[in-house]
Formats: structure tokens, sequence, C-alpha cells
């Protein structure tokens, strides 16, 4: 299949994006920016979309998918009923990176919810993903746009990079602003649960509904633990590198990295560093690659996949990071970092 590029850096352009939804309609798929990551868009009404969607990313299909919405009113056609608290949490975060779970209506086929009786929904925050979902037919099921298993496609030639010649068409809106998939919640738990962190944070949640928890499954290592949102068990992210974390004071964190790196360099492996701006320039060897800095937290997770795919194509054999525990979004930029790194943390 030859996949369509269509370039709308400098905006929606009218003429591709009437296209793009006419794919959609007929079935097909439409790779398309949206503020956290770039999606592999079909129609949420169409089994046969979902389908392609699997067999495209390479997906086992018990995961399942996000329903992209453009608009409040296309709420209670998917959803069987509308929890009070999703009203609150979309007046406060909608359009934006939260995606909920609430019981799914009859409208939504079991092949989008991986056979479960709820169905996720979000409503994004980036005009061509909008002009998209409206052209498209209103509902739109979109995945990550990656192969399975690869870090999330933050710019249009990550998505080329895994699904060129599997899909119809690629969107190019340019780098996305928030590089990290959006904060995942179940409302159908007695208590509203985190299933996914990201950049709506624990505290952002809590100020609206009061009482929220974490899915105990997220900070677990004990396999009775698992965690609720099927995507969360595998080892998502993950690049082809043995990645390890260390984490400590700054000093020894540093110090460690750089001797670590020595020896796998005098080892004959090719080591990457994943460092923060403060960082960087004192280490003396190895491929140092800034995340983005500790006082600007957005700037790391924008960079955070993009690195791990260079390090991918480039060969590199093992990856020391430093720890990103930073205050507000620290908690969904460790959660991908600590799954890309399979669990491997040393402590200095
Ligand atoms: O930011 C995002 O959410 C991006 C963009 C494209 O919107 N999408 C995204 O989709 O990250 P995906 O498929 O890569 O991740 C969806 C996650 C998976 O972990 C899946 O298991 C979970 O949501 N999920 C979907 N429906 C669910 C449901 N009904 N119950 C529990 N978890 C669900
Ligand atoms: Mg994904």
């Amino acid at each position: 299949m030859e996949t369509i590029l269509a370039d709308m850096r400098r905006g929606v352009d009218k003429g591709l994006m009437e296209k793009a939804g006419s794919i959609i309609k007929s079935g097909g798929l439409v790779a398309f920016p949206t503020e956290t990551v770039y999606g592999l868009g079909g129609n949420a009404l169409d089994p046969e979309a979902s389908a392609r969607i699997y067999s495209a990313k390479g997906r086992p299909s018990d995961n399942p998918l996000i329903v992209h919405i453009s608009g409040m009113e296309s709420l209670d056609y998917i959803v069987g009923e509308v929890p009070g608290q999703a009203l609150m949490l979309a007046d406060a975060f909608w359009p934006g990176p939260l995606t909920m779970i609430m019981p799914r209506s009859a409208h939504v086929p079991l092949s989008v919810t991986g056979g479960l009786d709820t169905v996720a929904v979000r409503m994004p925050d980036h005009d061509i993903a909008l002009a998209l979902i409206e052209s498209g037919g209103g509902y739109i099921a979109a995945p990550s746009a990656n192969t399975s298993g690869r870090p999330s496609p933050t710019t249009a030639k990550h998505v080329m990079d895994d699904l060129d010649g599997k899909i119809d068409m690629i969107i190019d809106g340019g780098s996305v602003g928030i590089g990290l998939e959006s904060t995942i919640i179940d409302l159908t738990e007695s208590v509203p649960m985190v299933l996914r962190p990201g950049y709506i944070s624990l505290d952002m949640l809590r100020d609206v509904l009061g009482e929220v928890r974490m899915d105990p499954g997220l900070h677990s290592d004990d396999p009775s633990f698992r965690p609720k949102a099927p995507g969360m068990k595998y080892r998502h992210y993950a690049p082809k590198a043995e990645l390890t974390i260390v984490e400590g004071s700054e000093e020894n964190v540093r110090a460690a990295i750089e001797s670590m790196a020595r020896e796998a360099i005098s080892r004959g492996q090719a080591c990457g560093i994943i460092a923060a701006d403060e960082d960087a320039s004192s280490y003396s060897c190895g491929i140092v690659r800034s995340a983005g800095s500790r006082a600007r937290e957005i700037t790391i997770s924008r960079h955070l996949f993009g690195i791990l795919r260079e390090f991918d194509d480039l060969g590199v054999d093992v990856i020391y990071s430093e720890s990103f525990d930073t205050p507000r979004i620290g908690m969904a930029i460790m959660n991908r970092l600590i799954k890309a790194a399979g669990h491997h943390i040393l402590k200095v």
C-alpha cells in the first residue's frame, strides 16, 4: 500500500482533510498528531477498521483502543451512562490529555474495547486531530501510532519509520507538545482510579474530584498485582539497547554514569546517556542526549521517546539514564522510563 504523507505543519489543509475524512469513513487508517503523541486513527464504529489498526501495529487485540471525540454531544452515543464525574473532569480538562473509562454503549463494537464492557474516551486538544474527527464522522479509535512495543511517536517521521506502507495516510503536524500519552482515569470504580499517569497529574484530578487513587498494579513488580489497563502490562516503550536508570544525589548519579559509560566503551559497547540539560555537559564519553531542563519538565516529556528511538537508530548497546522525578509530570515520565528499562534501576 502507498502511504500518503499529508503536510499540515502550517495548519489544517481543507482539501487534504476532506480526503483524510473520506479514508476514515471508508474503513481506512490515518495517522495524525495530537497534543500527547501521534495516533493511528480508524472509524471507531467499524469493527473492520479496528481489526486493521491491530494488524498495522502488530498489537494484541485484547488491548483496547481509545475513542476520540471532538464535542461533548458525542458522549451519549458511545457511553452507556455518563457519570457526573466525567462532566466535571471534561469541564476542567477537555479538550486535553485526559482519557476517561466509562460504561460502554452498544454502539461501540467489542473489537474496539478488547471485549470489555467499558470504553475509553478522549477529546484531544489539537486542531488537526479535532478536524480529522469531524471530517471522519465523529468517532475515531486511535492507539499511539507506533509498532507495538516501540516508543510512542512524537513526530510524523517516527510514524513513517514504523507504519509506512501499512496505512493509508500520515498527517504531518510537526512535533507534539507533551510527548507522553494521556492520563487515563477509570470512572467505573467506586473511587476513581488512575490507570496510566500523564500530564494531568493526580493532584489536578483530586482538585476536581476529591478522592482519586492510583492503580496499585502500576507500582508493583509483584505479578499478582496486574495493572487494570491491559496496555500497561506489556513491556512497552522499549528501546533495543539495555537501559538502566540511575537514581541518587545528582553528584553520585553523574559519577556512576560516567564510570559505567567508560567501562561499557572499554568493553567495545556503544553507550548512550540520557541527561538533563543541567548535567549534560559534565559527561566526557558516550553519546550524550539532553532530554530537557529539570526546571521546565515539559521539555523532558517532549523529548524522551524521540531520544529512545534515536538510540535505536544509532544501534546503541547500553543506555544509562538519569532519573527525572520532577514535581508535576515526573510520575508520568518515570512510569514510561521505568517500563522502557524493564524495571532496571540502580540506586547510587
Ligand atoms: O495520548 C493518548 O492517549 C494517545 C493519543 C493517540 O490519544 N493514545 C494512546 O492509545 O496512548 P494507546 O492505545 O497506545 O493506549 C491506550 C491505553 C492502553 O493501555 C489500553 O489498555 C487502555 O488505554 N485502555 C483502553 N480502553 C480501556 C478500557 N476500557 N479499560 C481499561 N484500559 C483501557
Ligand atoms: Mg500505545
